[in-house]
């Protein structure tokens, strides 16, 4: 079983050694491994049990040493790595040899980000390679936002998850390419539409599935829990389903159809990004609760409202 600790020292260790160790960041937990060892990054996608054509993000503490990983930064890349880094953004490059194919999975892109995190930012800053790390969450499941949802699922697998409490922005990085046509959004995440736009104009958002995922981030079904996730409003629910067998998921308010014990409230005072940091714990507890079915609320499609719709929407959907 994983050992839950705040020795960056012995994370630092076990990933010089190539093992895999959990590591908090302001959005999710990450499983953290050597992004430049192959063996270290096959372990990563062994341990997630995820698919190689899934690439994955590597983290570093500098655009200086960002910019070791990649061919070029364009323009207004490097504007918003200035502007948001240490941050919620991840930014897609053309990728540099250093950087393994198997990180890429193949593709000619590397996507980097600098976690908001002063426990990541010291472990970073202590080492002399970078980080590949996915969401420490088994393939398609909830992503972890404390360092015992990592302990849970995968402590068996990994010797240690660096602990650095609840991850504050509680969603995935908003991952951002560049391409001749302007800039794309391949996943809705942390930093919103609003603040990106601010800085590079007008983006476009191509986060929505296809069969053939640029960014299996993307596929239709996942942030999944395991019981049935509707977007229906309790009493619509009620139609088919006893009251004690329901568990709810709501942005702002209880309500009185159901038993209270079953409810789980995103934000008593309807503040979005607490809704955000909240959600993936409220979604575990909902799926660990003796239902038969979660009903959920879509947010005000604003800001991190719609990175969090798109979490809702991916959770629902059962194709
Ligand atoms: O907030 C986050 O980004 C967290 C923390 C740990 O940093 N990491 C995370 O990683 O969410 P992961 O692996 O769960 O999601 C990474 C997403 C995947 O959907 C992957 O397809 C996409 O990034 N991705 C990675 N490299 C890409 C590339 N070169 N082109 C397009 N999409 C890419
Ligand atoms: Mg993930």
């Amino acid at each position: 079983m994983a050992q839950i600790g705040t020795d960056v020292q012995k994370a630092k260790e076990y990933l010089e050694q190539g093992e895999v160790v959990g590591m908090p960041t302001e959005t999710v937990y990450g499983l953290a491994g050597n992004a430049l060892n192959p063996d270290a990054v096959l372990k990563i996608f062994k341990v997630k049990n995820r698919p190689s054509f899934d690439p994955l993000i590597v983290h570093t503490d500098s655009i200086d040493k960002a910019e070791t990983f990649v061919k070029t930064i364009p323009e207004p890349a490097r504007r918003l790595a200035e502007r948001f880094w240490p941050g919620p953004l991840t930014v897609l490059f053309p990728k540099e040899s250093i950087i393994p194919d198997l990180v890429s999975s193949g593709l000619d892109t590397v996507a980097i980000r600098i976690p908001q995190h002063p426990l990541a930012l010291k472990l970073l800053a202590s080492l002399d390679f970078p980080l590949a790390a996915p969401s420490a969450n088994p393939f398609g499941y909830i992503s972890p936002t404390t360092a015992r949802h990592v302990a849970e699922q995968l402590g068996d697998q990994i010797p240690y998850v660096l602990d650095g409490g609840s991850s504050q922005v509680g969603i995935e990085s908003t991952i951002i390419g560049f391409t001749e046509g302007g800039p794309i959004v391949y996943r809705l995440g942390g930093m919103s539409l609003e603040k990106l736009e601010a800085i590079v104009g007008k983006v476009s958002v191509r986060s929505h599935s296809t069969s053939n995922p640029k960014a299996p981030g993307m596929l239709s079904s996942h942030y999944a829990p395991r019981k049935p996730l509707l977007l229906k409003t309790p009493a619509e629910v009620l139609a088919s389903h006893k009251p004690e067998r329901v568990g709810v998921l709501a942005f702002e308010e209880i309500t009185r159809l159901i038993p209270v014990e079953q409810q789980q409230i995103l934000s008593i005072s309807g503040d979005i990004s607490e809704a955000a940091k909240n959600l993936f714990a409220a979604m575990r507890a909902l799926d660990a609760l003796n239902v038969d079915v979660i009903v959920a609320e879509l947010l005000p499609e604003m800001g991190l409202g719609r990175a969090i719709n798109d979490r809702l929407r991916r959770a629902a959907f059962k194709g």
